[in-house]
């Protein structure tokens, strides 16, 4: 039965016409679709037509930006401070840290106090700290050429041998936990800079103290002993963590702080807490501007000057000094009686912790005595301090202008 009217009679003309019209769209919209446009590619080769159609229609072999391998995650240590790993640092001994330590030597000095301003003293450094930071060198999670081949050598018991072993070393970093700054001193309103921000940190860029976590007065563990460190590698470091070459620390404690400081900060702070001779042992004891003055042809004495501070925790006592020009003995100037007079200090000159003292042209200075050759400005005179605690220090006296009365007037 068939109908004269509507899209079924194929005798009508216009029914034809709009059935091959409506076939001819569909086709032509398969071929743009499916296989030319799929066929080009914004980045890639031209597709052949039948992995165009296949692409189309969402069937495809290649997988794409998935199937790519992905950067491991970036985690910045292997190391979290659970029981286990605390139970894994104490079970150090000391006896066979002795003997991997002597691989050490060379580089981070006898008994780990090291005679190098760029490498670390490891003697008095917590033993958590010194376990992590080997798995760190061992793991490539902290970088640094030899000390990564280092670790590598090392088994997890050997780190935990060298960590006892060097947290047991006197003579080197003092320890973190004691005695900070008295409460005043730990003021926003306090005015050196570089103890403020020790102390009491800068809340407004979000610094927090150092002191919180390196002491001195508190310790947050695996934070590093700094006083006593040497000053170029605390520097250096800071610098590291600041451009991103260190990135071990956990949650970014360092870097999120050390990006906030500026250069000159960083400077400051490794001169407070680092030992300021780079070739000298770590102390508690810090020597500046040593000077003295040239002395006339024929005179056979002079003052020598210099500025101490204390850094420790403990107080200590200058007793006396050598020095191979002539006679050095520690002076008192005072006038009781409005007369000046001049002697040698007896007992020696307390110096308590924190606390700098200078000794300078009047009150306490050291005398030179019987000259055996008259000191010539732009020289040099090398004299050993004696300290009650921290031992002998040398230190070089620069010899300024005769009548000089600050260091540096002779430039
Ligand atoms: C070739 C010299 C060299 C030798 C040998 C060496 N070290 Fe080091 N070590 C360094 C230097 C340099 C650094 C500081 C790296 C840096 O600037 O990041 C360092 C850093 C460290 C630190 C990190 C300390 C910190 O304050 O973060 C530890 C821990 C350490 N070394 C332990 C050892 C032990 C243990 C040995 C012996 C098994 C050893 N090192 C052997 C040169 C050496
Ligand atoms: C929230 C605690 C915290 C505060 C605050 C902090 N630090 Fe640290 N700092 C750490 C920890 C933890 C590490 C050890 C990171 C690691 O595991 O490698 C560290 C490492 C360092 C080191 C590297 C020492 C070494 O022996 O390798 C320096 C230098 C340093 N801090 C300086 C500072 C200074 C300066 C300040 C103040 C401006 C400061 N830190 C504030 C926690 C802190």
């Amino acid at each position: 039965m068939g109908r004269d009217q509507g899209p079924f009679n194929l005798a009508n003309p216009w029914s034809r016409i709009g059935w091959w019209s409506t076939a001819a769209l569909v086709g032509v919209s398969f071929a743009l679709g499916f296989v030319v446009l799929a066929r080009f590619q914004v980045d890639g080769p031209t597709l052949d037509v039948w992995s165009a159609i296949c692409r189309a229609i969402g069937i495809t072999a290649d997988l794409g930006p998935a199937g790519e391998p992905q950067p491991p995650l970036r985690t910045p240590t292997r190391i979290a401070w659970t029981s286990d790993t605390l139970a894994q640092v104490a079970s150090g001994n000391e006896h066979s840290g002795a003997m991997v330590a002597l691989n050490c030597g060379a580089c981070h000095g006898e008994g780990g106090v090291s005679p190098s301003a760029f490498i670390p003293t490891l003697a008095g450094m917590d033993a958590a700290v010194i376990y992590k930071q080997l798995d760190d060198f061992r793991s490539g999670k902290r970088l640094w050429g030899v000390m990564g081949a280092m670790a590598t050598a090392l088994s997890m018991q050997d780190s935990a041998d060298l960590a006892a072993y060097f947290a047991g070393r006197a003579d080197g970093l003092p320890p973190v936990a004691g005695e900070g700054l008295p409460r005043s001193g730990r003021s926003l309103r306090q005015s050196d800079p570089t103890i403020r921000l020790i102390f009491a940190g800068d809340p407004g860029r979000g610094v927090p103290p150092c002191a919180a976590c390196h002491g001195p007065g508190a310790h947050k563990l695996g934070a590093p002993a700094l006083q006593g460190q040497h000053a170029a590698y605390i520097e250096r470091q800071l610098a590291a963590f600041a451009q991103g070459m260190r990135q071990n620390d956990i949650n970014k404690q360092m870097r999120t702080i050390a990006t906030q400081l500026t250069t000159d900060e960083m400077h400051a702070l490794a001169a407070y807490y680092g030992a300021q001779d780079a070739d000298v042992a770590p102390r508690n004891i810090a020597i500046s501007n040593p000077w003295t003055r040239a002395t006339p042809k024929g005179a056979t004495v002079g003052g020598a000057y210099l500025t101490i501070t204390n850094k420790g925790i403990e107080a200590d006592r200058l007793i006396g000094g050598s020095s191979s020009v002539g006679k050095f003995e520690l002076h008192q100037m005072s006038a009781p009686n409005g007369v000046t007079t001049m002697r040698p200090l007896r007992g020696g000159l307390e110096i308590n912790p924190g606390q700098t003292v200078m000794l300078e042209p009047g009150l306490f200075h050291f005398m030179l005595l019987g000259l055996k050759r008259s000191l010539v400005e732009g020289d040099h005179v090398h004299a050993t301090l004696e300290f009650a605690k921290a031992g002998d220090i040398d230190v070089d006296f620069a010899v300024e202008a005769i009548g000089a009365l600050t260091p540096g007037a002779a430039d």
